[in-house]
């Protein structure tokens, strides 16, 4: 069987920014929140750098990780990595999902391949380094979107969205 969703989990800002300094801009914690429930129990799939902003591994998921270093050795122990992208889709096909958790490289390349979208926009413009590849909305579909407002944790408000490819088998979900 093929991986039927390919689902590139990001938040951006409203100039698409999404890292600086190998970290993310901003602290919003129900999007970390959000984060967490939607990849929980799921592979995922991310770039070398984005391994590297984390302490150490995420519990409950399996992690994948891209280096063009065939000598690569990660900072924590991971499920497995790889050289290329179409690579590591090709053999991690045996999952039903499969979430792609950026950076910015990895979103660039993978962008074509996904199947869903699901995207956080934050409500203001950060000091960024790292950006999201633009998106042709006429490809894809909104299929729900949630607002979250300021407030005392949350110091801008942001609008979590699933878009799923036009045309594409998770379409007709
Ligand atoms: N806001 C968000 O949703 C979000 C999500 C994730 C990350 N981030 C942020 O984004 C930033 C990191 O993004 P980034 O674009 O700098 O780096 P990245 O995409 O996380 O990782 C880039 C690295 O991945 C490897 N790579 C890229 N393409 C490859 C390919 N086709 N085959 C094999 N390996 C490949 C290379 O590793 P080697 O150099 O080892 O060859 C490359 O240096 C951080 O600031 C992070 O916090 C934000």
């Amino acid at each position: 069987m093929d991986t039927s969703e390919i689902i590139i989990i990001a938040a951006f800002d409203q100039n698409k920014g999404m890292g600086l300094n190998g970290d993310l801009p901003w602290h919003l914690p129900n999007d970390f929140r959000h984060f967490k429930t939607q990849t929980m129990g799921s592979p995922m799939l991310m770039g070398r750098k984005t391994l590297e902003s984390f302490p150490k591994a995420l519990p409950g998921r399996a992690h994948y990780v891209l280096s063009r270093d065939e000598n690569y050795t990660p900072p924590f122990q991971v499920d497995g990595i790889f050289n290329d992208l179409e690579d590591a889709i090709k053999t991690l096909k045996h999952y039903s999902k499969l979430y792609v958790i950026g950076g910015g490289q990895i979103y660039r390349q993978a962008l074509s391949k996904a199947t869903t979208l699901e995207i956080t926009r934050v409500q203001g413009i950060f000091e960024a380094d790292t950006f999201f590849p633009e998106i042709d909305f006429k490809e894809w579909k909104l299929m729900k979107k949630t607002i979250h407002p300021k407030d005392e944790r949350h110091p801008v408000s942001f609008q979590i969205e699933t878009w799923v490819k036009i045309n594409s088998p998770t379409e007709a979900i």
